[in-house]
């Protein structure tokens, strides 16, 4: 009998190893431990044994049905734990993970600071979103009810309802980047060069060229003897370079041509405004120049001696010249984009070409 039941869990064990599915465990929990199965027959023939042999045989039998279902328990988790593990088919063609890129004004942004960081400039990060109205308008020689002021439609900022507690300082959202002038030169002396790129805002309807939020780069150079020529110089350089570096536009092989026109700007003297032949129409007239065949890119002159005044700079010893240049701008001419807008209408057709 001890014989049979090491036998029987011999088997049993080995069989149970064997096993490869959950349906075929059953079949052999049935064949040991069911009713009609095998440790049952050996418990029921217990019966007939001597006192003795039941008293040495009973226990053996009884822990030989714990054991075998300790194996078929053990088996299933195997096969469960099995089933769950994925197959890895290192056949199947990998995922394409997909990665991000910059905005197309970031791209631009970042050519025309190395532009003109090979020239010497400085970059000259940051500065107020929302500005007051000293260093937006006072500063830049644009008094209170000067006419100027009508040119910069302004976000005003609601001023708090109670003084003590709030600002009382007049807050704007910045209409320029050129407050930034005023904030770098009270604080560094000349000579300098600096450009500041920055996010500004402008209260007015929006077209194909016009938007409520842009970008602009601003340009100071300041020193004893820094003249209106070195300002064209830099200029012309600014354009040859910033068309050569990625010609993804219709602009391939033409020269750009720069127009230099008289303007006011109260920070500046004399003013001028610097526009580009239309790159879409070639000078023709088209949607994108309002049919002038020019587009106008910056705003510029020499630095105010009242500006320079405004800082504690003495204008006799020192000059310099300025520009502001539209970031979306430069962008839509250099990748014939027709509509402002589209920069922020987050639409993956036209962000995906960049
Ligand atoms: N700040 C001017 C504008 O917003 C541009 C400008 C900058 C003009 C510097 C002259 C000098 O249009």
């Amino acid at each position: 009998m001890h014989k049979k039941i090491e036998n029987i869990k011999n088997q049993a064990k080995k069989e149970i190893e064997q096993c490869l599915d959950l349906k075929s465990l059953e079949n052999l929990k049935i064949k040991y431990l069911g009713r009609k199965g095998e440790v049952s027959s050996i418990l029921r023939s217990l019966t007939s044994l001597s006192v003795e042999d039941k008293r040495t045989i009973g226990p053996k039998a009884q822990s030989l049905k714990n054991e075998i279902d300790i194996f078929i328990k053990t088996k299933i988790r195997n096969l469960l734990d099995k089933k769950r593990t994925p197959i890895i088919d290192i056949t199947t063609p990998g995922k394409k993970i997909k990665t991000g890129h910059l905005h197309p004004l970031t791209i631009i942004g970042k050519e025309i600071i190395e532009i003109f960081k090979n020239m010497g400039f400085s970059v000259c990060d940051g500065g107020p979103e929302i500005e007051n109205e000293y260093y937006n308008f006072d500063a830049l020689n644009i008094p209170k009810n000067h006419p100027a002021r009508e040119m910069h439609d302004t976000f005003w900022v609601k001023k708090s309802s109670n003084p003590s507690k709030g600002i009382n300082d007049n807050l704007l959202l910045r209409t320029h980047t050129s407050p930034m002038q005023i904030r770098y030169m009270e604080k560094h002396n000349p000579p300098f060069r600096i450009i500041v790129p920055g996010r500004v805002f402008r209260y007015e309807a929006t077209d194909a060229s016009h938007e409520i939020n842009f970008n602009h780069i601003e340009c100071l150079m300041v020193g004893e003897d820094v003249n209106f020529s070195n300002f064209k110089y830099i200029v012309q350089e600014f354009f040859n370079k910033l068309f050569s570096i990625r010609k993804r536009s219709s602009s391939k092989n033409k020269k750009i041509n720069i127009r230099y026109r008289p303007s006011y700007f109260p920070f500046v003297e004399p003013g001028l405004e610097i526009d580009i032949q239309c790159v879409k129409c070639g000078g023709k007239g088209c949607n994108i120049c309002a049919g002038s065949g020019w587009l106008e890119v910056m705003g510029a002159g020499m630095v105010h001696p009242n500006v320079l005044k405004a800082v504690g700079y003495n204008p006799k010893k020192y000059q310099g010249f300025a520009f502001g240049v539209g970031t979306e701008r430069i962008a839509m001419l250099k990748y014939n984009i027709p509509d402002i807008r589209m920069f922020y209408d987050g639409d993956l057709r036209f962000i995906n070409q960049f």
